[in-house]
């Protein structure tokens, strides 16, 4: 067991960030649960500490908010918490071509993905620095590893994340702080409802499944972690081919059209 150490994780209301939560509550860590639905947290918090006994603090906060990084940091110190893991895993779902999305769903993907990481990345990574210890964890996406015909926008977000983040772990490798990217599948979450997938055919991991995996990856500091044997190999793939036949190929899967 694992006591006074401290989790910050976004996205914390629900899918992977909400069982993260409890994968580390369950190894003793303390936590700090971010996302815009308050109640849902008050619950999460409610039934982690009684069944952990561990300090959870919450802080309802929407990330499309360009200040809400300040804001998070402003309540740990507050707080007198030192955040020894922080995982940026806030996301929304997003299917379409690009063409026929309205603009403010594509802003807020990018928004939230690009703009809530860097800048969480930026303020923890700096105080980590001061400490000479610390662990970041970004989470990206299968998808991260090739252009996606049909999820373009979150595609190429992801790839950032990855690109951002695997930069980070090497300008950080000496040091006491690390800078990991974790990578999951298709995982059963709301996710998808926002997308508007139907996903019966699917063989979907479990969040809960995802989270024991990121666990081991994050105490190991991983630099770079696929969840599956299938998104392994589907990296891979995407790595060993041709830019042309991956891209045809992550649009296939994604059942759109890919115009060469
Ligand atoms: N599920 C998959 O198959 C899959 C595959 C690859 C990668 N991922 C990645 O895994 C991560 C978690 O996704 P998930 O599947 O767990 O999705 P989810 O079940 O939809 O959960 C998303 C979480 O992000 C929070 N969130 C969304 N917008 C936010 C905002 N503006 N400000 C603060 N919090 C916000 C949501 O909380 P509130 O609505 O309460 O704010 C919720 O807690 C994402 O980064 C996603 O891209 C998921």
């Amino acid at each position: 067991m694992n006591n006074q150490k401290t989790v910050l994780i976004t996205g914390a209301s629900a899918g992977i960030g909400r069982a993260l939560a409890r994968e580390f509550a369950s190894h003793g860590y303390n936590l700090v649960l971010a996302a815009r639905r308050k109640e849902r947290l008050e619950v999460l918090q409610g039934s982690l500490t009684s069944d952990y006994h561990v300090r959870v603090d919450i802080y309802p906060v929407d990330l499309l908010q360009e200040d809400a990084p300040d804001r998070i940091m402003d309540f740990a110190d507050r707080e007198g918490i030192s955040v020894d893991i922080l995982i940026n895993n806030a996301g929304m779902g997003y299917a379409g071509l690009f063409a026929d999305m309205d603009w403010n769903s594509i802003k807020s993907i990018l928004d939230l993905y690009i703009i809530a990481t860097t800048r969480m990345t930026y303020l923890f990574l700096r105080r980590m620095e001061e400490k000479n210890h610390g662990t970041i964890v970004n989470i990206a996406s299968t998808l991260a590893f090739a252009p996606t015909a049909g999820e373009d926008v979150y595609a190429a977000s992801k790839a950032y994340i990855l690109s951002f983040t695997q930069a980070l772990y090497e300008e950080t490798k000496h040091t006491g702080v690390s800078v990991l990217t974790i990578c999951p599948g298709m995982t059963r979450t709301e996710f998808f409802d926002q997308a508007g997938y139907s996903l019966n055919n699917f063989n979907l991991a479990i969040p809960e499944q995802f989270a024991a995996f990121a666990y081991k990856k994050i105490i190991e500091k991983k630099p770079l972690s696929i969840h599956r044997l299938f998104n392994q190999a589907v990296a891979l793939f995407a790595r060993l081919s041709t830019r042309a036949t991956a891209r045809r190929a992550f649009a296939a899967a994604c059942r759109t059209d890919s115009k060469d």
